[in-house]
């Protein structure tokens, strides 16, 4: 027995999905705990769709930590994925310590093994699901007590926006105030069944890797944007109460315009950051053309979009208005000057890939 105890491997599995912000997170108070200088809000996309699936593992046996992404080995001596295993590994300790009946898996290797379940086409920025994925595994294999909005200041801290994926639905990141981080959390606004036609769809544009990661993007908007002292003192917190509301009262009208403000005023800070990063190109342009072009057809507000740093669009709409919407981007999109059929294409298989 003493034996089979000794290459014992323990193991727990678990999936965390894409979570695309409403009102955006832009900007760190403190990079070393990733605390931000704004609260932000998102909204899940559908556990059923877009997702990581992550396994935890640990052994005796184990002689170092090892993570595999996609099927291929990653660094884990980075400080985010260090201080993930860190502060789970310590909150595992403290149960060793008032049980010692438990296996002491704080003190063995970890085998991580991750997957997306989207196709890299989508263009989607994987590490909020990663890391919530990551966060949330290595906690059922170690059986932690902690809640959702605990673990979510852990996953803060492997990348900002993966809080925000600890829940599903409509989520929030509260800044928080306090020097360590310890009221910078997420928290959820509403599940996902209490607004249940919200739908996604995302217009791909391009697959390739953006140009400026978000990490030096935000820290650079921070240290050059004028702009950016207005956006996180007035307009992010009047816009993330407002957001709460309109979610609450499930008021797709002003959830829409909030988010298509937000994402244009993220943007501009961008634009405004010296030198300038450029994440939407002309092709996300057309994108929110079509999305005006949709609305004044509709006589309503119907689509929103939103774009993070990088070109592709992500556009909300209510099931409902489904025909309204996610049908008419092809035909818009083909007209707009400068497009290809191909192009047209694509955007409608990006359509395809849509989040429900
Ligand atoms: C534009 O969460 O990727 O998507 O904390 O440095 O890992 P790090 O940044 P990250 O930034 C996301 C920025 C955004 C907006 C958002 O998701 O809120």
């Amino acid at each position: 027995m003493p034996l089979m105890m000794e290459n014992e491997v323990y193991r727990a599995s678990t999936t965390a999905p894409v979570n695309i912000a409403v009102i955006k997170y832009w900007g760190k108070r403190d990079a070393k705990l990733n605390l931000p200088t704004n609260s932000s809000l998102s909204v899940t996309l559908s556990q059923s769709d877009l997702r990581t699936h992550t396994t935890a593992s640990c052994s005796r046996s184990f002689t170092h930590d090892i993570l595999i992404l996609n099927g291929k080995e990653d660094d884990v001596s980075g400080h985010r994925t260090q201080s993930c295993f860190r502060e789970l590994r310590a909150l595992r300790k403290e149960l060793e310590d008032s049980d010692s009946k438990l296996p002491t898996l704080s003190q063995q290797s970890l085998k991580i093994v991750s997957s997306n379940n989207f196709p890299t086409a989508a263009g989607l920025a994987s590490s909020a699901a990663g890391f919530a994925a990551l966060v949330r595994a290595i906690a059922d294999l170690y059986q932690l007590p902690q809640s959702p909005a605990e673990l979510s200041k852990i996953a803060r801290q492997g990348s900002g926006s993966a809080c925000r994926s600890l829940f599903g639905g409509y989520s929030a990141w509260a800044m928080g105030s306090a020097p360590d981080g310890s009221d910078s959390l997420a928290y959820e606004v509403a599940p996902q069944s209490y607004w249940p036609d919200m739908r996604a769809c995302i217009l791909v544009v391009s697959a390739e890797k953006k140009g400026v990661s978000s990490t030096s993007g935000m820290q650079l908007t921070v240290k050059t944007s004028t702009l950016f002292a207005e956006r996180v003192r007035e307009t992010v917190p009047a816009r993330m109460r407002a957001m709460e509301q309109a979610i609450k009262e499930k008021d797709f009208e002003t959830f829409a315009e909030l988010t298509m403000r937000d994402s244009n005023s993220f943007h501009a800070t961008c634009l405004d950051t010296y030198p300038p990063i450029f994440y939407m190109g002309d092709t996300s342009r057309a994108a929110v053309r079509a999305v005006e072009k949709i609305n004044e057809a509709a006589g309503r507000t119907v689509a929103a979009y939103t774009f993070d740093a990088g070109p592709n669009a992500v556009v909300y709409y209510q099931e409902k208005d489904e025909a309204l919407v996610a049908g008419q981007f092809k035909e818009l999109l083909a007209e707009t000057q400068g497009w290809e059929t191909e192009r047209g294409q694509r955007v409608q298989e990006g359509g395809k890939a849509e989040i429900d």
